[in-house]
């Protein structure tokens, strides 16, 4: 009786100007509109997708857009996804440039940035994404950050002095300065964390390579007068020497950082 009520309600919906398109251009037999049908560029992309507010499973979801009406991004597929298809899809975006650090997921096997990620156009009809992996997830493709933020708070990412505060500001030279080139660009994507095996086994207990990588940036800084505290403070067995040199963090780093070469400077430094 609900299925014949919800037939009749779908019956009485007139088409929309876009569907009467679809509807005579796939009748159509010009072969100018054949063969715009042919030259589509289709591609699939299976997105891992979960709601808590529903009872089912997680499960990979198809979505087949034209590669020809969308931009050469992985986040642009997703927005268009989003727009066209299914607007109940969830994610992070923010900047569309590689700034925020905010869309940072598992594409094709790979953790990296949907907006610096070019689509795979040529090497599978499929791309999976899937969140970023070993962290709880919230919906879809956004995971909870609350421990990878919470260990970035403990390493105290600010300048510490001792010296009663100048009149002005503190001055760096050049070299000093230098000394925090590959650090200072992190934009706290957690994919090299998220890409450790250390991380995933001791999440709670190893800080992981982001981390690590921001404590070394303070503990390098010529301007922090809490440079052995600092070491002190992740000189331990778990926090800092879970990092086995795996290195899958530089690899996984979209921003061509390499932490755990980093990680290696704070062990040296421990005496
Ligand atoms: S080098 Fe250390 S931090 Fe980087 S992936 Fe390997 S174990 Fe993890
Ligand atoms: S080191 Fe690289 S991968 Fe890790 S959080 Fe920073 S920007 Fe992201
Ligand atoms: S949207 Fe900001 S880094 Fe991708």
């Amino acid at each position: 009786m609900a299925t014949g009520l919800l037939r009749r309600c779908i019956s009485r919906v007139p088409p929309s100007p876009a569907a009467k398109l679809l509807l005579s251009r796939s009748h159509s037999s010009d072969p100018g509109v054949q063969q715009s049908e042919s030259t589509k560029n289709l591609k699939n992309f299976q997105i891992y997708r979960w709601n808590p507010d529903d009872s089912g499973k997680p499960e990979l979801r198809n979505y087949e857009i034209d590669l020809r009406e969308c931009g050469p991004m992985v986040l642009d597929a997703l927005i268009k996804i989003k727009n066209e298809i299914d607007p109940t899809l969830t994610f992070r975006r923010s900047c569309r440039e590689g700034i925020c650090g905010s869309c940072a997921m598992n594409i094709d096997g790979c953790n990296g940035l949907a907006c610096l990620t070019k689509i795979p156009s040529e090497s599978s009809s499929t791309t999976m994404i899937t969140p970023l992996p070993h962290m709880y997830v919230i919906k879809d493709l956004v995971v909870d950050m609350t421990n990878f933020y919470n260990q970035y708070k403990s390493i105290e990412p600010w300048l510490k002095r001792k010296s009663p505060a100048p009149a002005k500001e503190i001055l760096q030279s050049k070299k000093d300065r230098s000394k925090l080139d590959g650090m200072y660009e992190c934009i706290l994507c957690a994919c090299c964390s998220t890409s450790c095996p250390s991380y995933w086994w001791n999440p709670e207990s190893y800080l992981g390579p982001a981390a690590l990588l921001h404590a070394n940036r303070w503990i390098m800084d010529s301007r922090d007068e809490y440079t052995q505290e600092r070491l002190d403070a992740v000189n331990d067995e778990f926090k800092l020497y879970r990092c086995h040199t795996i290195l899958n963090c530089a690899r996984a780093c979209p921003k061509g950082l390499n932490p755990g070469k980093q990680i290696q400077n704070i062990k040296s430094l421990q005496s």
